[in-house]
């Protein structure tokens, strides 16, 4: 069943409905399996380890084993930072980010509901994983791109696995507008977050990262929001393990967004329900370039429900961030995903965050997404002759 988060509005599994028809407000799936922990055991370390908490018929599920991704101690930045730190890296999901989770189980769905055509608006990674993850299942898949704002790696994938790729002149916001009109128009089956199922794959990561500490929610998880789906579905995850009974204590909910793209940021700070639109959003971090997120009402309550915290974060202090992770812990990650880490530098500088927490970081897309990023961080390789003499010259000097 999938139920409105305003008005309560129920509608049944077999409807394709993104919004509520009563209020026009975000559904949610309702899940609740009785089930012990005890079955997770011997289970493969995929996402579908917890299938019985994953909404769709489990003859038609559609995998490339995704889910069971590293859950790195990170000692190095972790002393440097004053916390015990834990990053969990979404990178290694099968096309190199979280947004797997999501379309293995959109994809089960829209084969459950019998579509032949999925689509989606993306700033990059969600078309990726849509385009692999429909060439999987044999569906046909359209997606809206802003046009010049897309990772060279993320471009270069939604091609290869043959989707049809569209690039839109307009940001992200506008795309996802004109895509929810033809997903209305029956035209095509919708899997953006706003189609509650790809939460239902998403919140997997909130299950990992309490499986991973022994059944024990860490004090806090930050992690960079954009359309505001993933904080939502972690959420939703960590708070149906513990009504389940399997876990006794909740995490912190901390999100950050990118300087100017940071609508929730804005309305938490104060103290506000709804967000104010950003009209033109812009970052380094074009993952998380989005100026309305669908899931806004979603991430401000899981913020507001756990106590946790929103906050902004510069280009710069992205980009550092990034460039420390890699060089201290040798986690490859894009820009958006850097956002995580470079929150968490700034709460604790600010005194929001006490030192001696155990943090999780939720780092989101992998390095290679955005090669021009990482190039231009660097400094041109040396170019010389394979002359031992001049090879050993340059390797002392540096
Ligand atoms: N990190 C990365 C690498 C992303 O690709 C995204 C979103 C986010 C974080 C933010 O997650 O939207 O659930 O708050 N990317 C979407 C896309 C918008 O189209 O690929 P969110």
């Amino acid at each position: 069943m999938m139920k409105c988060i305003s008005c309560g509005a129920e509608y049944s599994d077999d409807e394709i409905i993104y919004t509520c028809r009563q209020c026009d407000s975000i559904l949610e799936v309702i899940c609740q399996p009785k089930v012990s922990k005890d079955v997770f055991q011997c289970r493969k370390a995929t996402m579908w380890k917890y299938k019985e908490f994953m909404p769709v018929d489990p003859s038609k599920i559609v995998s490339l084993d995704e889910g069971g991704t590293p859950f790195c101690k990170c000692d190095n930045l972790g002393k440097e930072l004053g916390v015990e730190l834990y990053v969990k890296v979404e990178g290694s999901n099968p096309t190199g980010s979280f947004k797997d989770r999501g379309m293995s189980v959109g994809i089960t769905k829209a084969l459950e509901l019998g579509v032949d055509t999925v689509g989606c608006a993306s700033t990059g990674n969600t078309s990726a994983s849509l385009a692999a993850y429909a060439a999987r299942a044999g569906l046909k898949c359209a997606v809206l791109l802003p046009a010049g704002k897309v990772a060279l790696g993320k471009l270069a994938q939604a091609m290869f696995h043959g989707a049809q790729v569209i690039s839109v002149r307009g940001n992200f916001d506008q795309a996802l507008e004109a895509i929810t009109a033809l997903a209305l128009e029956g035209q095509l089956y919708l899997l953006n977050s706003i189609n509650p199922y790809r939460l239902e794959g998403q919140k997997s990561i909130g299950f990992e990262i309490v499986d991973e500490l022994g059944w024990k929610s860490p004090d806090r998880i930050i992690l960079p929001v954009g359309n505001a789906g993933n904080i939502s579905a972690i959420w939703k995850g960590i708070t149906e393990f513990h009504e389940t009974g399997f876990i006794d204590d909740l995490p912190r909910m901390t999100g950050i967004q990118a300087e100017k793209a940071a609508p929730i940021a804005r309305a938490v700070q104060n103290g506000q329900d709804d967000i104010i639109p950003v009209k033109n959003p812009e970052t380094v971090a074009t993952a998380i370039r989005i100026g309305a997120p669908v899931s806004a009402k979603k991430a401000i309550r899981a913020i507001y429900e756990s106590d946790g915290l929103a906050e902004t974060v510069s280009d710069q202090e992205i980009l550092s961030a990034q460039k420390l992770l890699a060089r201290t812990e040798g986690i490859g990650v894009e820009p958006a995903s850097a956002a995580s880490i470079a929150g968490l530098k700034k709460l604790i500088n600010s005194g929001k965050i006490d030192k001696n927490e155990q943090i999780v970081c939720v780092v989101t897309g992998h390095v290679l997404k955005d090669p021009q990023v990482a190039i231009d961080a660097c400094k041109d390789p040396v170019e010389v002759d394979a002359d031992i003499n001049a090879l050993s010259k340059i390797i002392k000097s540096s």
